[in-house]
């Protein structure tokens, strides 16, 4: 008999499969620089006054269930939040607190997709989002994202393609975006965001926008929520304390459906049922993040100099890449990915999965293919990390490449 289902098999996550081969050269004494994962409280300590709001709420004894959908404190957080930000007015049954943005995704594709249903999703694509939806049986419209137009997209062909899906019978439920982007680091401007809202509307579909890096932003770039813009479209919005908060442990997200639509009240409906699935979420945690949000002037202070450190730490990274004559970046300007192409033509190795495997196996560095996220040919970097460490780096991935020369 086989045990797992046909769809579990696309259930992976290609920025832990080198784990095993990390474990082994751990245990051989060997120092691994690692630039896989996107994890800032790695690098920059979670903040202080959040550290003290989560002790102070085991002390006061909150250590029960509380709300499926999230304690009343810290959707109102995230309410005023949406209201200093983006000057909108969101009620509290509009926001679900679920276990980090993944746990909403896993919800969402849950609810929606029934195999062979079709969503758009945008290449390259945050591997977990993508994964979460083939996983229940979704079948893709990828659309790509224009490398040589600083990963742009053309929409008049998005609007075409979603045309002639839906003409020849499929069910199309949703765009999804990630802006800022993780893996490019790019943040769509605000004409490409409301032509993406014209089309969800044009074809009757719903939106999703993953905002969970709304405020890493630099190099210039301006950020639109598309809480700003999407008018009477049905739409979500997912975010949380991951990244703006630099507290990836506390496992906090939020999803935001703040439609006054048919379809929105529905997706709300349906949200408090898969909330109380689970019970609810860690609930010291959740006063934490509620005192993270409300505390303005801490939170200022720390993602200014945070936003500083990695505006500084990409573009330091960019420069030394694009000197490189074996890969290419177009520099980021939100988050702290970065996704150079290699130039597999000047290299013997077969893929950039092979890259990744034997730039491990011999310079100790660790990366993440572009494969994993839609994107053949390239990897993906992290500018967290210091300037020294990112500096030496990716020296040892030049040696790699003069190494593997043809
Ligand atoms: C675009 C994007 N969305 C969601 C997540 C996951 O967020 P969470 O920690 O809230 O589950 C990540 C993590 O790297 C991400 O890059």
């Amino acid at each position: 008999m086989e045990i797992l289902s046909k769809l579990s098999r696309y259930a992976e996550n290609a920025i832990e499969e080198e784990n095993p081969t990390v474990e082994r050269l751990t245990k051989e004494g060997k120092e691994i620089s690692k630039l896989n994962i996107g994890d800032p409280a790695r690098f920059f300590p979670t903040p202080k006054y959040m550290i003290d709001a989560y002790i102070k709420a085991l002390k006061d004894g909150r250590t029960s269930y509380v709300e499926p959908e999230g304690i009343p404190e810290l959707r109102d957080a995230v309410a005023a939040r949406y209201k200093r930000m983006y000057h909108k007015e969101i009620d509290r049954q509009s926001i679900f607190i679920t276990h980090g943005v993944s746990e909403s995704l896993i919800f969402l594709n849950s609810m929606f997709i029934d195999p062979g249903d079709m969503a758009v999703l945008f290449k390259p694509y945050y591997s977990v989002c993508y994964t979460g939806f083939r996983v229940f049986g979704g079948d893709p419209i990828l659309q790509g994202y224009q490398e040589d137009r600083n990963w742009d997209l053309d929409t008049d062909e998005l609007d075409r393609k979603i045309k002639e899906n839906v003409k020849a019978g499929r069910m199309v439920k949703y765009i999804s975006i990630t802006n800022p982007s993780n893996p490019t680091g790019m943040v769509l401007e605000r004409k490409t965001l409301e032509r993406i809202v014209d089309i969800a509307n044009n074809n009757r579909l719903v939106l999703i926008s993953d905002e969970i890096y709304d405020e890493v932003i630099y190099n210039g770039a301006k950020f639109t929520s598309i809480s700003e813009i999407a008018r009477d479209v049905p739409h979500i919005i997912f975010n949380g304390a991951s990244k703006d908060l630099d507290a990836t442990g506390f496992r906090i997200g939020f999803a935001i459906v703040p439609g006054e639509d048919k379809v929105s009240d529905q997706i709300r409906k349906k949200m408090v049922d898969y909330c109380s699935m689970r019970l609810c979420v860690n609930t010291p945690a959740q006063y934490a993040v509620a005192d993270g949000i409300n505390n303005i002037k801490e939170h200022a202070r720390e993602i200014n100099v945070f936003v500083k450190a990695i505006e500084e730490r990409a573009n330091f990274a960019s420069k030394l890449i694009n000197e490189s004559e074996y890969m290419h970046v177009v520099p980021p300007r939100g988050a702290y990915y970065l996704l150079p192409k290699l130039d597999m033509n000047r290299l013997d190795v077969k893929n950039d999965g092979e890259f990744v495997h034997k730039l491990l196996e011999e310079e100790q560095v660790l990366l993440t293919r572009g494969s994993g996220f839609g994107a053949r040919g390239h990897v993906r970097l992290v500018a967290l990390p210091p300037k020294d460490v990112l500096g030496h780096a990716i020296a040892k991935i030049n040696k790699f490449c003069e190494n593997h020369s043809k």
